[in-house]
């Protein structure tokens, strides 16, 4: 691995898109109690140096089988100091090494999130790949990966060669377009991720389904993906149903997705908006007219609204 990790240099406790994200996928997670009480789920995510991901879902749903995979081994100790709870265990290796391996039981309903720094690529693939041929009907598999398009000079380094930058931003197969640029390249990770897991189901025992419940679009910095979805059992799709996962603001289940801008306002303008809350009167916008927001992001504002962070300094 690299000298310095994605941890090291971002502090994922203030990314505003990503916390709002998490926060919403919190709330998709309380949904699939329909399945079976929330406390016999497992969680396995990426926690980081920051576990903020457990911390909230041990918070808010009182899960205590949680499991953290980190791939930065040599860096244990700065893991295991700033671990949050006693019920988290570190797995040290890379996800592919902890679903292939003892410590991963596969017989618990899981909740799983492969928050990747990287792009997607055939090792991403495959860890998805694991959790689909074994994970219980009722789990939900989450994948996040950076899906900004590469900058011209990685583009011309592939290429080995000077090219002109509009045909860089298409990608030419056959007779498609994809176009990387933009969005392009999350929409294109989206697409080949949803026909790899459809196609592995098919292959797979059983004539399981993926039910796909999230589909951001986000981007703090980097542009980057998230899916999420539910593996379910035919004789489970009245659970699934139960889970009402449609009336969820945010519930994408296809190739549309659900895009995070958070807008940038402080503290008196979301108090201000937030007494407006849950359905925006003329009276709040116009009051927000005059101090200049721009309509979008009023629109913004009422759409996350639920889930939107708020920073404050501290003097710790
Ligand atoms: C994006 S951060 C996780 C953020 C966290 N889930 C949150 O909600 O803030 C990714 C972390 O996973 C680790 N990581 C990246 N790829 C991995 C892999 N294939 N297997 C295990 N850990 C990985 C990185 O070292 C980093 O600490």
């Amino acid at each position: 691995m690299s000298d310095a990790a994605s941890f090291e240099k971002i502090n994922y406790s203030i990314r505003p898109a990503k916390a709002t994200q998490r926060r919403m996928i919190i709330e998709a997670i309380g949904r699939l109690a329909s399945f079976g009480p929330l406390q016999d789920y497992q969680y396995i995510g990426f926690g980081s140096t920051f576990f903020i991901d457990f911390k909230l879902i041990h918070r808010e749903y009182g899960l205590t089988d949680l499991t953290s995979v980190e791939i930065e081994r040599e860096k244990r100790n700065r893991f295991d100091f700033n671990k949050p709870y006693s019920c988290v265990r570190m797995f040290y290796g890379s996800a592919a090494e902890f679903l292939g391996s003892h410590k991963m039981r596969w017989s618990t309903p899981s909740i799983i999130w492969l928050d990747y720094d990287y792009r997607l690529g055939d090792s991403v693939l495959a860890d998805i790949h694991r959790v689909i041929d074994k994970a219980p009907s009722g789990s939900l598999l989450l994948v996040t990966v950076d899906a900004e398009p590469p900058d011209l000079d990685e583009r011309a380094e592939i290429l080995g060669e000077d090219i002109d930058l509009d045909w860089l931003l298409e990608w030419v197969e056959g007779e498609k377009l994809f176009r990387l640029g933009g969005w392009g390249l999350a929409s294109a990770y989206h697409g080949l991720a949803s026909a790899s897991v459809e196609s592995r189901l098919r292959k797979g025992p059983g004539d399981r389904l993926w039910r796909q419940i999230v589909h951001f679009h986000y981007a703090d910095g980097h542009r980057m993906l998230t899916f999420g979805g539910v593996i379910v059992d035919p004789a489970d799709l009245g659970s699934f149903d139960r889970c009402n996962f449609d009336d969820l603001e945010f519930f994408q289940s296809g190739a549309e997705p659900f895009l995070i801008e958070v807008p940038n306002l402080t503290g008196p303008e979301i108090h201000r908006l937030a007494q407006g809350m849950p359905k925006l009167n003329k009276r709040t916008r116009d009051s927000m007219q005059r101090l200049s927001i721009s309509e979008e992001d009023v629109d913004n504002y009422r759409r996350l609204y639920r889930y939107y962070p708020q920073f404050v300094e501290s003097h710790a």
